[in-house]
């Protein structure tokens, strides 16, 4: 059974993941309006990984006798002023998310809650992979250097050889 300080941190989690999702489901609509195919499908991609993160926490909720919640969260941009501040501007979100679970994480140990505890290794995990993999797109556009519209060409293409490989914890 959740204590009501750890239910409502887990259901404030799950607007986290929310905005998350929300936030890469417009970003991949803006490269679509660029004509970024690669960039596009990318954040389509996060988007759905947002949403089984969510989903999973929402789950866990309900299973240890809490109520999942389904948050009223304010819309993310839709404007984007360049590719690489759309994924500084990712980088930044999951930063936020990392130091978001932190805090959960130190709560379930104050409140002995071991097994919200080892349900958040998950989380641990798929973070610290996470901000590692927006990360090294951060510095492969900043190498790249997109001055003109070849730039970004690059960018994109570069981008796209990641649509290869499955996303962090999928592989
Ligand atoms: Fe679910 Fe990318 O944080």
């Amino acid at each position: 059974m959740l204590s009501a300080k750890v239910e409502k941190a887990l259901n404030d989690q799950v607007a986290l993941e929310v905005y998350s999702s929300d936030i890469y489901l417009s970003m991949g609509s803006w490269c679509e309006t660029q004509k970024l195919e690669n960039s596009a499908k990318f954040f389509y991609r996060h988007f759905g990984a947002e949403r089984e993160h969510m989903m999973k926490l929402m789950t866990y909720v309900n299973r240890e006798g809490g109520h999942a919640l389904v948050p009223k969260i304010p819309a993310p941009p839709s404007e984007f002023k360049s590719l690489e501040a759309a994924f500084e501007m990712a980088l930044d979100n999951e930063k936020k998310v990392t130091k978001s679970i932190g805090k959960i994480v130190e709560l379930s140990l104050e409140t002995k809650d071991y097994g919200t505890f080892t349900f958040l290794q998950w989380y641990v995990a798929e973070q610290q992979e996470e901000e590692g993999y927006f990360q090294s797109i951060v510095d492969k556009i900043k190498m790249i250097g997109i001055k003109d519209t070849r730039g970004l060409f690059f960018a994109d293409k570069a981008i796209g050889k990641l649509l290869l490989v499955p996303e962090p914890g999928k592989k």
